[in-house]
């Protein structure tokens, strides 16, 4: 980037490790690791995160927020989310002080970073990215946070970055098989497109359920921006329902509270989150979601939507309790969006999940798959196959796959992480603790300052944080590692 750092003029403490430093025409992170400098952009390229606040270890920096990683020799991305690399510069001291289709069906965001993954690798071919999405790529986690987005204001890349390399996307195109033996991708207009390598990334979609009055209109699953766009509207001054307590079910009661007349929430379990985040950090998040109005019916399911002219009107619960609903938001639970793969031959297991190897290739030669819709082997679970529905897993099976494409096999190398917003809080998570047996807890789950550790057995699996910054990117780091942490540890 021609811009060169002044050590003379900078003064780096000895004991700082980063320090962000003004360079005149704008900002950069300057590092010191085992002696050595180096400098890069100081602004995460995801969210734009202070770097300067997260931490640093063996040759890259982890951010404190979602817990992306940057090398800091090169500034490349080398865990997600984020699509960007970061601009690395120069330190000086002066003394003193590459016509192939490859075809994606899938977009967002496996899809993208694999394509882009191609085109930084030197791939030189045709590459085809198709959706059944109106939009080019956008950021889907934040249509449950901010639902007055457009797709616009979400958008991941523009469409000239897509020209500019050379990736074709195709809208509104919906794949309906694929013929391994010809090697050709159907789609539901009857077109046929021949491909040489196949990247499957077609997500998630809701799962079914099972109640009377599936006619009735305003009842929603967040999958779009136009579905976000019409739950906010619908629910201005009116009452609204949410059907499931994870995290989409929640966020959406979060961000209705100061929009909706009243905002009902239904749920399964005795507490929100009880499954991914344990009983006591539930209650604890209930109780924030209770002062702010909102009302829980818990053990409990919808048995009925009933309308009026077709209008949503009533939701009724199985418990036979009346909730009066103008609008209902339904985010109980997905299904990999794989229907289309039934007659492939392309192996899917009994949940319709496709299963891949390490380096996300499927039983079928020259067929990948990534994202939300695989099951893949999880090392730390000794390679266990393991489906993650997390956005930036997503990214990485991308990568990986892009990279075996170009016969450079690679392996999933991440700790898993998510997050999630509500009423300006936000809930990071690292690790994978899917059949935790104990939490630990410390600081103050009261004033929703605390950091909990998922153990299985002796060991810490997993890590959620609220307002304890950046604990959880500091355990991702370690579990990055290789290393294990133990409950004695943390006791
Ligand atoms: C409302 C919401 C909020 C979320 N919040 C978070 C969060 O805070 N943090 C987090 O980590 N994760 C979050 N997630 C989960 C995250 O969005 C997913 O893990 C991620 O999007 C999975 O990426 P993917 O590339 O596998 O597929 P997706 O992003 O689901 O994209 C699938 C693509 O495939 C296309 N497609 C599907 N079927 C076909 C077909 N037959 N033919 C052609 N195209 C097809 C779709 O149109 C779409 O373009 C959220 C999800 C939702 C819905
Ligand atoms: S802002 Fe850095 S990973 Fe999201």
């Amino acid at each position: 980037f021609g811009v060169t750092l002044d050590l003379t003029i900078i003064l780096f403490c000895v004991l700082d490790r980063m320090r962000e430093v003004d360079l005149g025409s704008g900002r950069a992170l300057l590092i010191k690791e085992h002696g050595e400098f180096t400098a890069m952009g100081h602004k995460c390229p995801h969210y734009g995160a202070p770097l300067v606040k997260g931490v640093l270890s063996k040759g890259h920096v982890r951010c404190p927020w979602h817990g992306a990683c940057f090398n800091i020799a090169t500034g490349d991305i080398e865990d997600f989310p984020g699509l960007d690399s970061l601009p690395i510069f120069q330190v000086t001291f002066h003394t003193g002080c590459t016509h192939h289709i490859i075809l994606f069906a899938g977009q967002s965001p496996a899809g993208l970073v694999c394509a882009e993954t191609l085109r930084e690798e030197g791939f030189t071919d045709r590459i085809v990215m198709c959706t059944m999405d109106k939009h080019p790529p956008y950021d889907r986690p934040k249509l449950s946070k901010s639902l007055e987005s457009t797709a616009e204001q979400l958008r991941l890349r523009s469409m000239d970055f897509l020209q500019d390399h050379d990736i074709e996307l195709l809208k509104e195109k919906e794949v309906v098989a694929i013929d391994v033996k010809t090697q050709s991708v159907i789609f539901e207009d009857g077109l046929r497109m021949e491909y040489r390598k196949l990247f499957i990334a077609t997500g998630s979609k809701p799962k079914p359920m099972n109640y009377k009055g599936k006619d009735v209109r305003n009842v929603f699953h967040l999958r779009t921006p136009e579905d976000a766009n019409s739950i906010a509207w619908l629910a201005n001054n009116k009452n609204a329902v949410i059907v499931g307590t994870s995290f989409v079910g929640m966020e959406v009661a979060a961000a209705l509270t100061d929009k909706a007349h009243s905002v009902s929430v239904i749920g399964i379990e005795s507490v929100p989150f009880k499954k991914a985040l344990g009983e006591k950090v539930g209650k604890a998040i209930m109780k924030l979601f209770e002062a702010n109005r909102v009302k829980f019916y818990m053990l409990n399911e919808v048995s009925e939507m009933v309308g009026h002219h077709g209008q949503l009107k009533e939701v009724v619960l199985k418990s036979g309790k009346v909730l009066r609903a103008d609008v209902c938001v339904i985010g109980a639970g997905s299904v990999p969006a794989t229907g289309f793969l039934k007659q492939s031959g392309i192996h899917l297991d009994s949940k319709g999940f496709i299963t891949v190897n390490k380096n996300m290739q499927t039983n079928v030669d020259g067929v990948f798959a990534g994202g939300d819709v695989v099951m893949f082997p999880f090392q730390p679970r000794n390679n266990k196959k393991v489906n993650i529905p997390h956005w930036q897993m997503a990214h990485v099976h991308g990568k990986v796959a892009a990279l075996s494409m170009m016969g450079r096999a690679t392996e999933v190398k991440t700790v898993p992480y998510f997050w999630s917003a509500m009423f300006g809080k936000t809930i990071r998570y690292a690790g994978y603790g899917d059949g935790f047996d104990d939490v630990i807890i410390q600081g103050d789950l009261d004033e929703l300052r605390f950091v909990a550790f998922y153990t299985r057995s002796e060991e810490v699996v997993s890590v959620a944080s609220m307002n304890y910054d950046p604990i959880v990117s500091r355990v991702a780091e370690v579990l990055g590692s290789g290393k294990t942490i133990k409950k004695r540890d943390v006791e």
